[in-house]
């Protein structure tokens, strides 16, 4: 996995930050360009088949403005695999996803499934692709878009010019955690899961959280609930070792997790970079995605120390809107530009295809989660709009990106 930490996180990068070399080999190790490269498609469920096409489109006009090459190859994953393999995450999509340079999914799960046992949901497959691909970091930026201000529930003056990194872990915590289970005790039923975290799984996560603070405004806020809970304590001991030890230029600071949450829509400037455990992160990083307006425009990347990562929407399947031509399909568009900045080494490319996403919104065209009524903009479908962006890449000028 490429993770270029220095030239892609921000445009915020911090002048003096000392090179992740100097701290010893990063869990975002470098990619080496190419001419070819192979990438697993999941286009899993609901509205995913249709923001993948749109954003296949996209891709299509990128290889060709650009002169490379994207084998786009298709795997099941979530429902459709259900529905196919009885297994949300087969062993043949896991091989074909190891054997990739990287993979672009879009979203699964359905009402269909819901009532499937555990093991047959569309969000176990989710969860194994993350444990058996090692993708314990999962980087969900909230990054205020102007021409989107409106389109957020909170007042212009909050949020205007808010650019905060969720650095969430993914692979333990309570969503890993044993025992657990549904028992019966004393004739009644007990429900459980364990909340646990070792001190390495701290400790890496940490270090992804501090090298993604030092390249952007230089500030980590670690959250726990450690006032409470032993396994947060541990969290917050762990995180100050580290970052105090190997990332000096970042100013750390603590937050309890329900706090947190209250300051993110009270004041979320004050954030910069933001590490948190799995399920705490779940529910701050929907949070903040509020914060820009719509789940709709919000990219997400998910590494491992090597191999592949996965790149994918923030926002779910939306089953209620599935086959209409109503899903946004930006934020999956994004995290094509997450994938050739993170994973294929192609910033410049990368950078265009984030800057044909600002010219639609510029152009005055908005797919219907980020309409305003009276905002004088044309709605427009998904297709359309994987149109629109595929147009601009066709035209906009390339900007360079220095390394
Ligand atoms: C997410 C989702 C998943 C999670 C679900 C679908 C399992 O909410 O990626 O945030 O809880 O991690
Ligand atoms: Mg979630």
């Amino acid at each position: 996995m490429k993770l270029y930490i220095a030239a892609l996180l921000v445009a915020s990068a911090s002048a003096f930050a000392p090179s992740s070399t100097m701290r010893g080999p990063s869990a975002l190790d470098a990619v080496s360009k190419k001419d070819s490269y192979d990438v697993t498609l999941l286009p899993g469920d609901g509205i995913g088949p249709e923001i993948t096409e749109a954003t296949t489109k996209v891709l299509g006009a990128l290889c060709k403005r650009c002169g490379f090459e994207l084998n786009l190859k298709e795997a099941l994953i979530g429902g459709a695999a259900i529905d196919e393999k009885n297994d949300p995450f087969p062993d043949e999509t896991l091989q074909q996803c190891l054997g990739s340079d990287s993979v672009l999914l879009a979203c699964i799960g359905g009402y269909k499934w819901d009532t499937n046992p555990r093991e047959l949901r569309p969000e176990s497959g989710l969860l194994k692709m993350r444990k058996e691909m090692g993708l314990f970091a999962n980087l969900r930026p909230a990054k205020v878009i102007d021409q989107l201000i409106d389109a957020s529930t909170l007042k212009r003056e909050v949020i205007e010019g808010v650019d905060v990194m969720v650095v969430r872990e993914l692979t333990g915590d309570v969503y890993f955690g044993t025992p657990k289970g549904i028992d019966v005790v004393d004739g009644q039923r007990v429900g459980y899961n364990n909340m646990i975290y070792s001190e390495s799984e701290i400790e890496r996560i940490a270090r992804v959280a501090g090298d993604v603070a030092s390249k952007r405004g230089g500030k980590l806020c670690s959250v726990d609930k450690a006032n409470v809970l032993d396994v947060s304590q541990l969290w917050r001991d762990v995180v100050t070792e580290v970052i105090t030890k190997d990332f000096s230029d970042v100013d750390l600071s603590h937050m309890y997790v329900d706090n947190c949450a209250m300051q993110l829509i009270r004041w979320p400037k004050q954030f910069d970079t933001i590490v948190c455990g799995n399920i705490f992160g779940d529910i701050l990083s929907d949070e903040a995605s509020m914060l820009v307006g719509s789940l709709g425009m919000l990219p997400s990347a998910s590494i491992g120390e090597s191999g592949p990562g996965v790149f994918e929407p923030c926002h779910g399947s939306a089953p209620d809107i599935a086959g209409e031509n109503k899903a946004n399909p930006l934020a999956m568009i994004l995290s094509a530009a997450m994938m050739l900045k993170y994973d294929l080494a192609r910033p410049e490319e990368a950078q265009l295809l984030e800057d044909a996403v600002e010219a639609c919104l510029d152009q005055g065209i908005r797919t219907a989660d980020i309409k305003q009524d009276g905002d004088g903009c044309e709605l427009v479908g998904c297709v359309e709009m994987g149109e629109a962006v595929a147009k601009h890449v066709e035209t906009l000028e390339m900007k360079t990106i220095s390394a």
